[in-house]
């Protein structure tokens, strides 16, 4: 497998722009696909400089309804008219992050591409075909980010909290290696894993995604002890973990001196293949 990272927060370079999302290029024995799109249209711009052609991408995974990994579809939609679109059926449901003043912010997805013929709605397990497979409606309370308090849809006239029932992860198994790509990990990343094998998939050898430990509209990372203890839990798997976005610096920062390099930070601009473990 071959990764370019073409948006996160953070840049390899100052040859990249970065903004507050996250929108990965993967490339596999079978396959060329994007997993999220970003924010913007900043994710084309990236790949040009990455020499990645969205007009060959075969099959877009969107993690979730958030603007920060489906804000691009309209210009994926553009480059390209052949691949397949996974999502889930709530992603495009209204979604609302809650301000410091009280007030609700817009940070769903652009409702009105919700008929697309392209778009295939996933249920809860989805098998592509023997390289890809993709799952959701994860449970489990261990570890759930506190950012998620903030997070609200709109039913009805209700606002309610965001059960992140929209929410699913990405499995690629090719050469006798399993890789995790998760997008926020609203549903925890350990509860993810732990969800992964109670459906007869074993253990991830890398995990990809952002942790969601850090919550933007409260500028807020989770405590150390619960950074801590995450970071002890993560390292009583095998898998290597390359972390980004939502993650944060600070809790990054807190994770590394626990997991040494066992845990790597995925910037923009950068190239990961499964058999290099670069930092
Ligand atoms: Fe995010
Ligand atoms: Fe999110």
């Amino acid at each position: 497998m071959l990764l370019k990272c073409l948006v996160e927060n953070n840049a390899v370079s100052d040859d990249f722009k970065t903004e507050h999302g996250l929108s990965l290029y993967i490339e596999t024995k079978n396959h060329r696909l994007l997993f999220d799109t970003g924010a913007s249209s900043l994710f084309t711009e990236n790949a040009i400089k990455l020499n990645v052609n969205l007009g060959d991408v075969d099959t877009l995974v969107l993690s979730h309804g958030h603007y920060d990994h489906g804000g691009g579809i309209k210009a994926f939609l553009n480059l390209n008219d052949k691949a397949d679109i996974y999502l889930r059926k709530g992603a495009m449901d209204k979604h609302y992050s809650e301000q410091t003043d009280g007030s609700f912010k817009r940070i769903g997805l652009d409702e009105s591409l919700s008929d697309n013929k392209r778009f295939i709605y996933s249920d809860d397990r989805v098998q592509i075909d023997d390289e890809l497979s993709l799952f959701s409606n994860v449970q489990g309370n261990l570890f759930l980010p506190s950012g998620n308090e903030s997070l609200f849809a709109l039913d009805q006239d209700m606002m309610i909290r965001d059960d992140f029932n929209h929410e699913q992860n990405l499995v690629i198994q090719e050469a006798g290696k399993r890789i995790l790509i998760a997008g926020c990990a609203h549903r925890g990343i350990v509860n993810i894993m732990n969800h992964m094998r109670a459906i007869g998939l074993e253990e991830p050898d890398i995990v990809i995604g952002g942790f969601h430990l850090y919550a933007r509209s409260t500028d807020r990372t989770e405590p150390i002890d619960f950074v801590e203890a995450l970071g002890a839990e993560l390292m009583k798997t095998k898998s290597v973990f390359y972390t980004c976005h939502c993650t944060g610096i600070k809790a990054y920062n807190e994770l590394k001196s626990i997991m040494g390099d066992r845990i790597h930070y995925l910037a923009t601009g950068q190239i990961v293949e499964t058999n290099i473990k670069g930092d």
